[in-house]
């Protein structure tokens, strides 16, 4: 299928990140680490997702804040609001109406295959709203929307992914070449860090207690006992070796951090016990985050200054969303 956005140099990027709890490690490496580095290269867009975080209960003032606080972290982490878009999706209508349209396309089948949705309904029972169930359509039009050629997500996006891209094409097939079907872009390292306290599944804002996850604005103290603490096994050497998930997941970090190579690292900690490395690899995520934690303080002191580049950047980018939706209302006879 051609593509059909009339493109005119760079290929755009869409990713988006959800304000339904603090922003941690997996995160930023996982995801907006990338972003930062794409946005030389690409057109970017990057959204924070408040509609996709109500699909669970959410304080309302606390929504907002965290809102605030997310697109403010993604701009302290690297993103130029000047050269890549940041905005807040509820600022633009257009999300919630090409939902509704691909809800009117999307199996039933398909929905029920979702393994976050299998996951997360789980744990919520007869609270589980129709909105969680839609979730994957509502993330389709973000993406969708934008003609988005390319979308960085960690690994546990990846089926939501496969699943936006048999929408499009499934539009595509039964009213014409409308959608650009999107890539995604998954980190070969990074794309799944895991919890401190238990490496064995993905760090993350709702799950393990507080010594799991590392938040990106935790004061280094807080970060250096959630170090220590980690979970490791009862070997000594230092290697990154995938059956030993605690260790391994800790290396990961080192790595990210510094952009040694493995084997450099291995050398360096040779001999050595888990305790120094443990303390060494504290220090590099403490001086790590002091560059965006520093950011973000400046960018906050005003607290009016984000919600102006907001709404610049929703301003920005609406026509470009609006012209998609009308197409996708007139291919199908609606509007
Ligand atoms: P969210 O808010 O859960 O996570 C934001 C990004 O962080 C990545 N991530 C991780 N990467 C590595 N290791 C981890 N432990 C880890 N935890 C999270 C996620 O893969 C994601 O890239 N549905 C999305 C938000 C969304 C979106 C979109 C993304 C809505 N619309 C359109 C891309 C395009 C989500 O819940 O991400």
């Amino acid at each position: 299928m051609g593509n059909p956005r009339d493109k005119e140099g760079k290929e755009r990027v869409f990713s988006g990140i959800q304000p339904s709890g603090d922003m941690h490690l997996g995160n930023y490496l996982g995801a907006v680490k990338n972003w930062v580095t794409m946005a030389s290269q690409y057109d970017c867009i990057y959204c924070v997702v408040d509609l996709h975080a109500i699909t669970v209960y959410q304080d309302p003032k606390t929504l907002q804040d965290k809102s605030r606080e997310a697109a403010a972290l993604i701009m302290a982490a690297g993103i130029d609001p000047e050269k890549s878009t940041v905005f807040i999706q509820s600022h633009i209508h257009a999300h919630a109406e090409l939902t509704w349209l691909l809800n009117c396309l999307a199996p039933i089948g398909w929905m029920q295959r979702m393994t976050q949705f299998k996951e997360k309904s789980e744990k919520q029972k007869e609270n589980v709203s129709v909105g969680l169930f839609g979730y994957p359509v509502l993330m389709a039009a973000d993406i969708l929307l934008y003609d988005t050629d390319l979308v960085p997500v960690g690994e546990d996006q990846k089926q939501h992914l496969e699943f936006t891209r048999d929408l499009a094409q499934r539009f595509n097939s039964k009213y014409g070449a409308t959608f650009i079907v999107p890539e995604p872009s998954i980190p070969t390292v990074g794309a799944r860090i895991m919890g401190l306290e238990n490496p064995e599944r993905k760090m993350s804002k709702s799950e393990g207690g507080e010594g799991n996850t590392i938040y990106l604005l935790d004061p280094p103290d807080k970060i250096r006992k959630k170090i220590k603490r980690a979970t490791t096994d009862s070997l000594r050497d230092i290697l990154f070796d995938e059956s030993r998930p605690g260790i391994y997941n800790l290396l990961i970090l080192y790595e990210l951090f510094t952009g040694d190579e493995r084997e450099v690292i291995e050398a360096r900690f040779k001999g050595k016990g888990y305790g120094d490395f443990k303390a060494e690899l504290a220090e590099v995520v403490v001086e790590g985050l002091r560059p965006l934690q520093s950011r973000y303080k400046e960018l906050t002191a005003d607290p009016t200054y984000i919600d102006t580049l907001l709404s610049q950047g929703a301003d920005r980018i609406r026509p470009v969303a609006e012209r998609v939706l009308a197409k996708a209302k007139q291919r199908m006879g609606v509007g």
